[in-house]
């Protein structure tokens, strides 16, 4: 049964099975690769895009449950927020094999959307469900503190 979601702004509908997750029809249906899978059990954030300005495990929720709501990825996510930590995340060169980062910037776009100035202890809450191997955590804080620099500005 076709569903309808909006993605990135653009109206979608899907002919998909209503349990396949939202990830696989981000990334085989519509082609937006940027969403990654790491865990599958909603236990490492790589999946992570915003469901109604939320951060969302893709992974684990139902296309049917994404049905007649907006879903944004990281190719589609706008703002002053997502523009500042993405160039926070370039200036401080935050990444190293990458594989986590999309999900990593979907949350720190979300908590300075909601949190302009956070400190570090709301920093490590916010971001505490992403998980780096590469452990690029002491960077990332460091950009998010940049980010909220030049929100301020
Ligand atoms: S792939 Fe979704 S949380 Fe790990
Ligand atoms: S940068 Fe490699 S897993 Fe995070």
């Amino acid at each position: 049964m076709p569903i309808d979601l909006t993605v990135n702004g653009q109206p979608q509908t899907v002919d998909v099975p209503p349990d396949k997750p939202l990830l696989w029809v981000l990334r085989e249906d519509l082609g937006l690769t940027g969403t990654k899978f790491g865990c599958g059990i909603a236990q490492c954030g790589s999946c992570t895009v915003h469901l109604n300005g939320s951060p969302t495990r893709a992974c684990v929720l139902p296309v049917s449950a994404a049905a007649g709501q907006e879903v944004t990825t990281v190719e589609g996510v706008s703002g002053d927020a997502a523009m500042a930590v993405r160039n926070a995340w370039r200036k401080l060169d935050v990444v190293q094999c990458g594989y986590c980062q999309s999900g990593q910037m979907m949350s720190a776009t979300s908590l300075l959307a909601s949190n302009p100035s956070p400190s570090d202890e709301e920093i490590n809450r916010a971001m505490r469900g992403n998980v780096c191997r590469c452990a690029t955590y002491v960077r990332i804080r460091d950009a998010i503190h940049e980010a909220a620099k030049e929100l301020e500005a």
